[in-house]
């Protein structure tokens, strides 16, 4: 039994002006007709076959966000298993642990696939491929995560180093955001591959490894789990008790651990499916459709002899001469002008923001 499982609970500060507190990135429409969370129900809606069937998602993400996550997977049709609801951001780690744990009621173990929401793969065949040979190895007791081949030294994403073990590869080292320095010598030495963020693992071999390694989330979890309200499709875990668990990243809590353990098989299954994470505006640059001359505009935008820009109009004519390598995002309320290269550093404003609030 395969169950989905959609981390969506994130806040997607680097997209800023676009991305907001009340309607992160997750939920815009980027690139196509859908959002990145559509898409990434859609990708795990198709998930069934190889004699497997797979259940409807369960998405963990905020309270805030509820009728967005509902209202997006109703538009595809899609009926969720359960909408778990955290009060507050606890990173994904404890978000992980609320849907194995509410996987684990139905009194099954099944596998989970667990995918971050703000993604895109250009692929749909080369993920269910792959997405298969991980679950084949999930079901016999891995926990496996999709890596990637890395074509820049990115920081903001976790290195793999894996070793053959027969003919599936094991992880060996697992860092998870090194600096630029570490992370252009991992690019020099070859070998490595980005953690694409999706895992695919049983639902009880993620309790078990967390309480190896981070008792203190499982049971502060566990707590909130226990004390919370189901209201239809909606899961609750107890306020006060969440507010209580430790914040940290399924990454650092338990997968930079496990290479080191004997605890339980870490695998790696390389994904080619033109994976991109829509971290930041370059990202999104990257993957939009553009001119002759690298510009990518969208909305009512008029760009001349400009070359390498992104002009994201939506609410007013946004037009811009003589730009290179810049980007331009226009809401009604804020708009932000800035190097391509630095987009990274759009959370510094929203950093500012919240701190003048
Ligand atoms: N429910 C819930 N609660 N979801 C969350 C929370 C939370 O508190 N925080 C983040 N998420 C969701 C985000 O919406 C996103 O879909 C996913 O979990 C991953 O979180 P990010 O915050 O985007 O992580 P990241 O991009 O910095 O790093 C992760 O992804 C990289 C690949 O994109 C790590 O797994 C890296 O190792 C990995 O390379
Ligand atoms: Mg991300």
């Amino acid at each position: 039994m395969i169950q989905p499982v959609i981390m969506a609970g994130g806040s997607g500060t680097r997209l800023w002006p676009l991305s907001r507190a009340g309607y992160p990135k997750q939920f815009l429409v980027l690139e196509g007709n859908t959002s990145l969370f559509q898409q990434a129900a859609q990708r795990l809606a198709g998930l069934g076959g190889h004699g497997q069937q797979a259940l409807p998602p369960i998405i963990v993400g905020n309270e805030e966000h509820r009728f967005l996550v509902l209202d997006q997977l109703r538009e595809l049709r899609l009926e969720p298993d359960a909408v778990m609801l955290e009060p507050l951001g606890r990173n994904t780690a404890p978000a992980l642990t609320l849907a194995a744990l509410q996987a684990l009621e139905a009194g099954q173990d099944p596998v989970l696939v667990v995918t971050p929401a703000d993604q895109t793969i250009g692929d749909g065949a080369a993920f269910g491929g792959a997405l298969h040979q991980a679950v084949q190895q999930a079901a016999e007791g891995a926990v496996v995560i999709l890596g990637i081949t890395p074509d820049r030294p990115e920081t903001g994403y976790g290195y793999i180093r894996t070793v053959a073990d027969g003919a599936a590869l094991a992880v060996a080292q697992f860092v998870e955001k090194p600096d630029l320095v570490t992370a252009e010598s991992y690019l020099r030495e070859g070998g490595y591959y980005w953690n694409s963020g999706m895992f695919v693992l049983r639902a009880s071999r993620w309790v078990e490894a967390l309480q190896a390694f981070r008792p203190d989330i499982l049971a502060a979890t566990q707590a909130a789990f226990a004390a919370r309200s189901v209201d239809a499709k909606f899961v609750r875990p107890a306020k006060a008790e969440f507010a209580a668990v430790p914040a940290e990243s399924v990454d650092y809590a338990v997968m930079e651990r496990l290479p080191g353990s004997a605890l339980m098989p870490l695998r790696m299954v390389p994904l080619n499916a033109g994976w991109n994470d829509l971290g930041a505006w370059e990202a999104v640059w990257q993957v939009a459709v553009k001119d002759e001359a690298g510009n990518a505009a969208r909305g009512d935008a008029i760009v001349a002899d400009s070359r390498n820009t992104l002009v994201h109009a939506t609410s007013r004519l946004v037009s811009v001469v003589g730009l290179e390598d810049v980007v331009v995002v226009e809401t009604p309320d804020a708009v932000l002008v800035a190097d391509r290269a630095r987009s990274q550093d759009v959370k510094k404003i929203v950093q500012q923001l919240d701190s003048s609030q």
